[in-house]
C-alpha cells in the first residue's frame, strides 16, 4: 500500500536516471552517529523506500565501525530478507569491497567477499571496489580487479562496478574488462551542487556515457548540507559534519538561494532540488536515508524533473558557487 499524499514515480523520461539508496549511516558511529537504538527506525526507512518504488540500494564492507564492522550490510540483508519473495527481486543491492593493505592478489577479495555475502543473506547483486589504489599502491588495484571480475566469470555476482576512478583510470579498467567479454556496469563518484567536477568535459561522466557505464552520484545532499534552506541559524549536526557544515554554509548562500525559489515553484523539499539536478545530468543519486520522511522525500523527488532553464541556472551557480565539498582522497586521475 502507498500513501495517497506520496506522489508515485512518473515514468523516467530518457536520459534521467532513477534514485537510489545509500546506507552509510546504517552502522558508522563517527560520522553519522549509528546507535543500534536507530534500527526500528531505519527497517520502517528500508520498507517505506521500497514500498514506494526505490529499488537500488548501496552498502560496503567498512560501513560500520569499529564494533559494528558490518552492520550496514547485516541490517540491509535482514530487512531484504523480511520482504515478501517476490518484492526482493525487484531490488538491485550493490556492496563496495574495500581495498585494504593487506587484500592482496587476485584471491585478496576471496574472504571479505564471502563475508558480506553471507551478512546481506545472499541478497548481493553488485560487487564494487570502493576506491581506487592508483595513488598509493597503484599494483594493487589490477589484481584485485581480475579477482572481483573471476567473481562475475564464475555467477558468484550479477554485475561488477568501480568507486573513485578517475576518467584515466575508469577507461583503463572498462578495457581490461572488456578483453576478457565482461562489462563494467557501474561508476560510483562524488557528484553534487557542491561537487559537480564528474560532469566537467574532462572529467568521467563523459566517459561513462560514450562507454555506457552507469554514473551513481555519491553524497548527492552533500551530507546534508544542500537538504537545508538558506540563512545561517539552523542547529549543526554534531562531530565532524557540524565543523564542515559550519565551514561552508556562509559561502553557499547563493545556491541555498536559487535551488530554494526552484523548490517552491515545484511545492517541493530543497533534497529534492539537489537530487533532481543528478538525475537531470544522467547520474542516479544514492541519497543517504535513514528516516521515513527523508525516504518520502526521495521518492517523491521522481515525480517531476527540472526543465532545462532551472538546470542551467543551478549549473550556473553552483561553478560560480565559492564552497566545495572535500575532494576524497583515494580518487585517482
Ligand atoms: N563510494 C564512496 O566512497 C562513497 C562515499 C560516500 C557515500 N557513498 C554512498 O552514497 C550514499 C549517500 O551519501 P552520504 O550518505 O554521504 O550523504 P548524502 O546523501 O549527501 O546526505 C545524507 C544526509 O542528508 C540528510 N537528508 C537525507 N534526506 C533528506 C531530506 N529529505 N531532507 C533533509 N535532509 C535529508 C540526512 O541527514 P540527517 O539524517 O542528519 O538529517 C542524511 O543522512 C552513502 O550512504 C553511501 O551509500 C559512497
Amino acid at each position: 500500500m502507498t500513501d495517497p499524499a506520496i506522489p508515485l514515480p512518473v515514468p523516467v523520461p530518457s536520459g534521467v536516471a532513477a534514485v537510489g539508496v545509500g546506507t552509510w549511516a546504517w552502522g558508522n558511529q563517527f560520522l553519522w552517529g549509528y546507535d543500534p537504538a536507530q534500527d526500528a527506525e531505519l527497517a520502517a526507512c528500508f520498507r517505506r523506500a521500497v514500498d514506494l518504488g526505490l529499488t537500488v540500494f548501496d552498502t560496503a564492507d567498512s560501513y560500520g565501525t569499529g564494533r559494528f564492522g558490518g552492520r550496514s550490510e547485516s541490517l540491509l540483508g535482514g530487512f531484504v530478507e523480511a520482504l515478501p519473495p517476490d518484492r526482493r527481486g525487484a531490488l538491485t543491492v550493490a556492496t563496495k569491497l574495500a581495498p585494504f593493505p593487506w587484500r592482496l592478489g587476485r584471491r585478496g577479495f576471496e574472504r571479505a567477499f564471502e563475508a558480506s555475502r553471507r551478512r546481506l543473506r545472499g541478497h548481493l547483486d553488485r560487487v564494487q571496489l570502493h576506491w581506487s589504489t592508483a595513488r598509493y599502491a597503484p599494483w594493487q588495484e589490477a589484481a584485485l580487479l581480475e579477482g572481483l571480475a573471476d567473481l562475475v566469470e564464475q555467477g558468484r555476482v550479477g554485475s561488477l562496478g568501480v568507486s573513485n576512478l578517475g576518467p584515466r583510470r575508469l577507461r583503463l579498467v572498462h578495457g581490461r574488462l572488456a578483453r576478457r567479454g565482461l562489462r563494467l556496469s557501474s561508476l560510483q563518484v562524488q557528484l553534487s551542487l557542491l561537487a559537480p567536477d564528474a560532469l566537467a568535459a574532462e572529467g568521467v561522466a563523459p566517459v561513462c556515457r560514450e562507454l555506457g557505464i552507469e554514473l551513481l552520484a555519491y553524497s548527492p545532499l552533500a551530507l546534508g548540507l544542500l537538504s537545508r534552506p538558506p540563512g545561517e541559524g539552523q542547529a549543526l549536526p554534531p562531530g565532524p559534519r557540524g565543523l564542515l557544515f559550519r565551514r561552508l554554509q556562509p559561502r553557499i548562500q547563493p545556491l541555498l538561494q536559487t535551488m530554494e525559489r526552484i523548490a517552491c515553484a515545484h511545492n517541493a523539499p530543497m533534497a529534492a532540488v539537489a537530487i533532481n539536478w543528478c538525475r537531470a545530468h544522467g547520474a542516479l543519486p544514492l541519497v543517504g536515508l535513514r528516516r521515513v520522511d527523508q525516504a518520502e522525500a526521495a521518492a517523491a523527488a521522481t515525480s517531476w524533473c527540472l526543465d532545462d532553464g532551472e538546470r542551467r541556472d543551478l549549473d550556473r551557480v553552483a561553478q560560480r558557487c565559492d564552497g566545495r565539498m572535500p575532494a576524497n582522497p583515494f580518487q585517482s586521475g
